[in-house]
């Protein structure tokens, strides 16, 4: 990592931060003195309950130059793409994909380009996931954004972002994520001509690390290698327009001023990113494939123990050396529903139409795996030799209830009417007992 990083982020997973962009801006011995310094007003965000248990509270501090309430009226922007009714049309257990989603023609920023493809539940129950894609060619001039109804994981696919938010400046590239909690402000700038990418909109319980169980003290995503800004503040005055997400709508409130005004903060409730590189993959070295929840690099959970609102897998480069197996993921059948993005290269459990900025969708119950000619190469592989996975990065937003594609996306161009041919060529073997 080199120096000028390790200014920008601090390193840990939900740790307790201290950050000031102005030396003395953070009080001494106290969150909220009579007068804070240098003029800043202080102002606590918290993402979970007052009364949640010491391991999983989360607030901040924020020490700014004006309080959040500080803006106009909100009224009701046109109902756009991005949204969450998952119940326009009844759900769907056909095997789905898309082809990558387009990017635009016309100029389009990080919130006009978001396009809602799937999702379960709402920010009413605060539980489930919205699943989005963004594509964009410009960066937000003049509006921030922030998202009331759940945390975004963004997944870039294409083009770099510059995610100024209230606590501090994430640059993210593909094969990094970052996750933007709930409330926290923020303005999305390209730092490249387009930028595509993925967004787990959850409504759940906060994304946190797994336990590690019998793998022991380490593996899988290190809390270390997670990032999260220092304070960057904006001194602005002008005629801006603040959106915020709130019950599945967007509203928009004119402001006269950046909210993106922290000049210090301190807490644990805050942005970060990741890079998906880091992570230290764990698989079979004997026999079978194991299940995806070993790629797990960060999940929501649910009332029920072991049992995640939302799950946020990989499928990273790495060695396959299983003996007497059949390699890449097998057919199988799932309570859980799986919905799957590629950020770049090739899955390895399809040979074709799978493609970087494209999706799948496989619901509870519906029947996929590797598609014919994945299955004729793999069954027939000389197990003598390791198969190292190169150049790849897949993932999967899995959740527990149904996904619902919209009316939308299952009406989109993009969306592969003969998916389902991909396990047409499967030969009968059997020749009678
Ligand atoms: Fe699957």
């Amino acid at each position: 990592m080199s120096a000028s990083k390790h200014q920008q982020y601090q390193s840990g997973f939900a740790n307790e931060f201290a950050t000031e962009a102005l030396p003395g801006a953070l009080p001494e011995g106290q969150n909220s003195p009579q007068s804070a310094p240098h003029g800043l007003y202080a102002e606590q965000i918290s993402g979970t309950a007052f009364t949640a248990p010491r391991h999983a509270n989360r607030r901040s501090w924020l020490y700014r130059i004006r309080p959040a309430a500080m803006h106009h009226p909100f009224e009701a922007m046109p109902a756009g793409r991005f949204h969450n009714r998952f119940n326009e049309v009844p759900a769907n257990p056909n095997q789905l994909r898309w082809s990558p989603f387009p990017l635009p023609s016309e100029p389009t920023d990080f919130i006009d380009g978001l396009f809602t493809v799937a999702g379960n539940g709402g920010a009413a129950d605060q539980t489930g996931v919205g699943i989005h894609v963004y594509a964009a060619n410009r960066s937000m001039k003049g509006r921030f954004f922030y998202n009331a109804d759940g945390e975004m994981l963004i997944v870039p696919q294409q083009g770099r972002l510059k995610l100024a938010t209230e606590m501090g400046i994430i640059e993210l590239e593909p094969l990094e994520i970052a996750v933007i909690p709930r409330g926290v402000r923020f303005r999305v700038e390209l730092l490249d001509e387009t930028a595509r990418g993925y967004i787990a909109e959850n409504f759940g319980t906060m994304l946190r690390l797994p336990d590690l169980g019998p793998i022991g003290s380490n593996g899988l995503a290190n809390p270390r290698d997670f990032l999260t800004p220092v304070a960057a503040y904006e001194d602005v005055e002008g005629k801006f327009e603040l959106v915020a997400k709130f019950q599945g709508n967007l509203w928009r409130a004119a402001i006269d001023h950046s909210p993106l005004d922290v000049v210090a903060w301190h807490g644990n409730y805050a942005p970060y990113k990741y890079d998906l590189r880091r992570f230290n993959t764990i698989g079979s070295i004997s026999y079978d494939h194991p299940d995806p929840s070993i790629f797990l690099v960060l999940h929501s959970p649910s009332d029920s123990e072991g049992v995640s609102n939302m799950d946020f897998v990989i499928f990273p480069p790495r060695w396959l050396v299983a003996q007497h197996t059949f390699r890449p993921p097998w057919f199988h059948r799932n309570i859980a529903s799986e919905f799957m993005g590629l950020i770049t290269g090739e899955y390895d459990a399809k040979a074709e139409g799978f493609s970087p900025g494209g999706a799948s969708l496989h619901n509870s119950m519906s029947g996929h795996g590797p598609d014919a000619a994945t299955y004729e190469k793999a069954s027939t592989r000389d197990l003598s030799q390791p198969d190292v996975i190169t150049g790849t990065m897949a993932f999967m937003f899995e959740t527990r209830r149904v996904i619902h594609p919209t009316k939308q996306a299952l009406e989109s161009p993009e969306l592969q009417g003969n998916y389902f041919e991909c396990w047409q060529g499967i030969h009968k073997h059997f020749a009678g007992g």
